[in-house]
């Protein structure tokens, strides 16, 4: 062994991305959003996304030049089934052929059915807080079972549920722009039957391996002496991080967090519904309590002056390994689902990843059942409301010619995911040969 440490043997590392954010030519619910001026920047739109629709061939390639694995990508519901109970053939063929040559050049796809976006007619004819949005699921995760059948997937049911339901039911920044705890609840429990239902179809199909990923933050008081911002983190932690895949695996439902959102159900149902956990891990939060609504600050800071990431956020690698730790309590099989950094130069990158690693890889050795790796992201892509400012892709777009280009991260996760091996990253500001460019 050269390296510090080696990944476990089996262990895939791959990228990931959403199809919203990189497909373009997508009509849903937030293509509406977005002209209703609710973006960061009014006037910014997603429109032909870096046109990955049109790119798969080349941005597969590129993945392949990274020495990946895996690739997690979503299937567009409004491409799939653009009015409700018309499905389009032509979108579900054109899927299908792409998940199969992934399996043709020996990468395995990992499968989001939902990554924040919804066709137009979702939310005004069956959303998520009524009972009809269970039928219109379970209908579209039967068209996202056929174009999966045989492949053996990764399958991800819902991508950040917490997220979803926290942004668009409760504060009302995202579609659905809603802000009601008794819809949300209500939402959250149909999420929940909804993964169930998917799961069934799936199953039905053939082999898989389903999961959801979650979105978790390393949350600490911002006053670490003050009883409130304590008691916020404790909440935070518990309800935020854990309530889904707690209600998941053991079927009780239990989110307080005072003065936000309450919820509680059994759901015997759901109980054993993981195959494994997703873990979408980015920062550290500092939590502190305000005296009136929304009655929670949320604060990045740059407790180490490692300098914030250009999207503001802490870099703080060593919660990667607390998060994880935090997940063996579950007793199954987890993928870091997405990682990644906002690096607009690209320098940072490598550095980013190799500290990340360095935490994975301590979580395996103190039991955590790590089996993969998805770098957030494959491209420089649209990121929801902060629109076309952030770059977290290990190859760089010109927004403006489309061109990829590898930043120098590229090199340096190539080597890894070849090597298996950990290794700080060296100056590599050129390209290995071989690599696209
Ligand atoms: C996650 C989302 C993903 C991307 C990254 C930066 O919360 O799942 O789509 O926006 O953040």
């Amino acid at each position: 062994m050269n390296g510090e440490a080696s990944f476990p043997p089996g262990f895939q590392f791959g990228v990931a991305t959403s199809a919203y954010q990189v497909e373009g030519h997508i009509e849903n619910d937030w293509a509406e959003w977005e002209r209703m001026g609710r973006l960061k920047e009014p006037k910014a739109r997603c429109g032909i996304g870096v046109d990955h629709w049109n790119r798969f061939e080349e941005d597969l390639k590129l993945t392949q030049d990274l020495g990946a694995g895996a690739f997690r990508l979503s299937l567009e519901w409004a491409r799939i089934e653009p009015e409700r109970g018309r499905f389009d053939e032509e979108a579900i063929a054109r899927y299908r052929r792409r998940l199969e040559r992934m399996r043709e050049v020996g990468i395995r796809p990992v499968v989001t059915l939902h990554h924040f976006t919804h066709p137009r007619w979702f939310h005004r004819e069956t959303p998520w807080h009524e009972r009809s949005c269970l039928e219109s699921f379970r209908r579209y995760a039967r068209a996202c079972a056929g174009i999966l059948r045989g492949l053996d997937p990764l399958v991800i049911t819902f991508n950040e549920p917490t997220v979803l339901l926290l942004g668009g039911y409760v504060m009302g920044l995202i579609p659905p722009g809603i802000s009601d705890g008794a819809k949300a609840a209500s939402a959250l429990v149909n999420l929940m039957r909804c993964h169930l239902l998917a799961r069934e179809e799936l199953l039905s199909a053939g082999k898989a391996e389903l999961g959801i990923s979650q979105n978790v933050l390393a949350f600490a008081p911002d006053r670490a002496w003050h009883p409130l911002d304590r008691a916020l983190t404790h909440f935070a932690s518990r309800s935020y991080n854990h309530a889904f895949i707690d209600a998941l695996t053991s079927g009780k439902l239990r989110i307080s967090m005072p003065g936000v959102v309450g919820a509680r159900a059994d759901l015997p149902e759901v109980r054993g519904s993981l195959d494994f956990i997703g873990v979408n891990y980015y920062t550290r939060a500092h939590l502190r309590f305000l005296p009136k609504r929304p009655f929670v600050q949320v604060r990045y800071r740059d407790v180490h002056q490692r300098g914030l990431t250009h999207i503001g956020w802490e870099d703080y690698p060593e919660g990667f390994c607390d998060m994880l730790l935090e997940m063996k309590r579950y007793g199954l099989p987890v993928w870091i689902t997405e990682n990644g950094i906002d690096d607009r130069s690209g320098e940072r990158r490598p550095s980013y990843l190799y500290s990340h690693w360095r935490q994975l890889l301590q979580a395996q050795r103190q039991g955590v059942d790590l089996r993969g790796y998805l770098y957030w992201s494959l491209l420089d892509n649209f990121e929801w409301l902060e629109g076309w400012g952030p770059r977290f892709g290990l190859y760089r777009v010109d927004f403006d010619t489309l061109e990829r280009r590898p930043t120098p991260a590229c090199a340096y996760f190539r080597r890894t995911a070849l090597s298996r091996e950990l290794l700080a990253p060296q100056e590599e500001a050129s390209p290995e040969p071989g690599m696209a460019s």
